[in-house]
């Protein structure tokens, strides 16, 4: 594994258009997706590709907050309907929820499993919110936010108080599965642990240096 480094206009430009092309080659493709401020710009470029046939692609994103209703405007269902889902018709979305958090491996395995997974990374090394500890065999599951994670998406919120403090999220095991996966890390406050989920040791401390097990992650790094 290596850090590719580029402007996030290009690294987003290139990881959209791979898209498009697993999209128009292939038949029912599966996405992992993931909310935050890094695919963004992922999904603006998406947006604009009209002229590529979604209706058969199914998505699967990586996290959603406990407790927290989909239409409240910090949802991750929010942000995906608001950034992706309301410009381009996919075949079917899925998040996991208090219903079907149980079942969201198995769903993800019946559907044929993630042909390209989309992931940022925390300040702490997370990748969905498999914190530091996560087990590398991990599965879907409710987790308990760490106080650096809560602190870097209070951003989102008007007090730190409102940010919920569990999460249901995907684990390591069905990640790590999916056939190709996109890391991008933007800014320099992400390069110090970029390096070491990339250069470092694997370990549950890091769990996005699980990746370099990973036979097709390819790692983007912007400033
Ligand atoms: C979000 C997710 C998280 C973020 C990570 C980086 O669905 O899974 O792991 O990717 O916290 O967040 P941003 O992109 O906001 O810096």
């Amino acid at each position: 594994m290596r850090i590719r480094s580029n402007t996030y206009e290009k690294v987003c430009h290139l990881i959209a258009s791979n898209i498009r092309d697993k999209v128009k080659h292939q038949s029912h493709v599966v996405l992992g997706l993931a909310t935050g401020s890094t695919p963004i710009g992922i999904y603006e470029k998406l947006s604009k590709m009209k002229n590529t046939n979604f209706g058969d692609t199914i998505t699967f994103n990586l996290d959603e907050y406990v407790g927290i209703d989909k239409h409240h405007d910090q949802s991750y269902q929010y942000f995906m309907n608001k950034h992706l889902f309301s410009n381009l018709n996919f075949r079917k979305h899925y998040f996991p929820t208090e219903e079907n958090w149980n079942e969201y491996d198995l769903m993800i395995k019946n559907s044929g499993g993630i042909d390209i997974q989309i992931l940022g990374i925390g300040t702490n090394g997370h990748i969905a919110f498999n914190e530091p500890g996560s087990n590398r065999y991990s599965s879907t599951r409710i987790v308990d936010l760490t106080e650096n994670t809560i602190k870097d998406n209070s951003r989102f919120f008007d007090n730190i108080e409102d940010v919920p403090t569990k999460a249901y999220t995907m684990g390591l095991s069905s990640i790590m599965g999916a056939e190709k996966i996109y890391l991008v890390a933007v800014g320099k406050h992400k390069k110090e642990i970029l390096e070491e989920a990339v250069h470092g040791n694997i370990t549950e401390d890091i769990p996005a240096s699980f990746l370099q097990e990973h036979p097709n992650c390819e790692v983007y790094y912007s400033e």
